[in-house]
């Protein structure tokens, strides 16, 4: 299984703050944000990872995380050009991704779960991760039947389906590069995850699980700042136990 980090995108909901630097590289807490699902990944046991940052600050995330050593890691550094969307973190990454599995995950997301036995036990298809949220509109919104099998996911919608969020961790197999490429740009410009989602979904390869700890996407001031109170808690927390 590989991994890849997607930290490019505009910031543009926290402007002033990403005037001078990327979201991914301002703090919550006591570490930069990207830290936080760099760290996810490697609970979940992946090595190789690709970051895919935006040309502005790339000298930055480098100087941030390096090599890869210092985590017992081989990162790899791509950049994406234009924010053309999520999906396309598949196409930048085509080559390191050659025939393996990989797991994508939003460089301003930050996870309490532990992923290890989802990686694991993943074999091939989609699989993707639910939340219930209070503001569904904001994301990509999974629609399931009386049994609890998703049937839809809508990107954005004005009137939610469900109260369920997709949330920014994604497993594919390799056939998710082509998915990407048969893709056509929607109406904001962007390659849309939804869409690649809708391709599993209609291949009947796309498993819904569920988050059960804590989901910050950290991308308003609000969630931002929930998120650090979180990161300080659990920190906190783990010092009292060292005592
Ligand atoms: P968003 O929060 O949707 O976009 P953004 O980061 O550009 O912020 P804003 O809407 O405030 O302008 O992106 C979610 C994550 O995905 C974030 O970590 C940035 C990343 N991303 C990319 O790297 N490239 C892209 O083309 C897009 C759309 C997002």
């Amino acid at each position: 299984m590989k991994g890849i980090i997607l930290a490019g995108g505009a910031g543009t909901r926290l402007y002033p703050l990403t005037k001078v630097t990327s979201k991914q590289l301002l703090p919550v807490y006591n570490k930069p944000m990207i830290q936080y699902p760099l760290e996810t990944l490697i609970k979940a046991g992946i090595r190789d990872i690709l970051i895919i940052v935006a040309p502005d600050h790339a000298g930055d995330f480098l100087k941030c995380l390096g090599s890869g050593r210092e985590y017992g890691c081989h990162f790899t550094y791509e950049i994406q050009d234009k924010p053309e969307g999520i999906a396309q973190a598949f196409m930048i990454g085509e080559d390191f991704i050659d025939q393996d599995n990989v797991t994508l995950i939003l460089g301003d997301n930050l996870y309490e779960d532990d992923f290890s036995e989802a990686i694991k036990t993943f074999k091939s298809g989609g699989r993707i991760f639910a939340k219930k949220v209070t503001d569904p509109q904001r994301f990509g919104v999974v629609e399931f039947d009386a049994n609890n099998k998703a049937i839809s996911i809508e990107e954005k919608p004005k009137v939610p389906k469900s109260n369920y969020s997709v949330t920014g961790l994604y497993i594919y197999d390799s056939t998710v590069v082509d998915k990407v490429k048969a893709l056509k740009f929607s109406d904001r410009g962007e390659l849309e995850i939804t869409d690649v989602n809708n391709l599993y979904l209609k291949e009947g390869s796309l498993d819904v699980a569920f988050v059960e700890g804590k989901w910050f996407d950290t991308g308003t001031f609000e969630s931002m700042h929930e998120a650090i109170s979180f990161a300080r808690d659990r920190h906190l927390a783990k010092e009292a136990r060292s005592l």
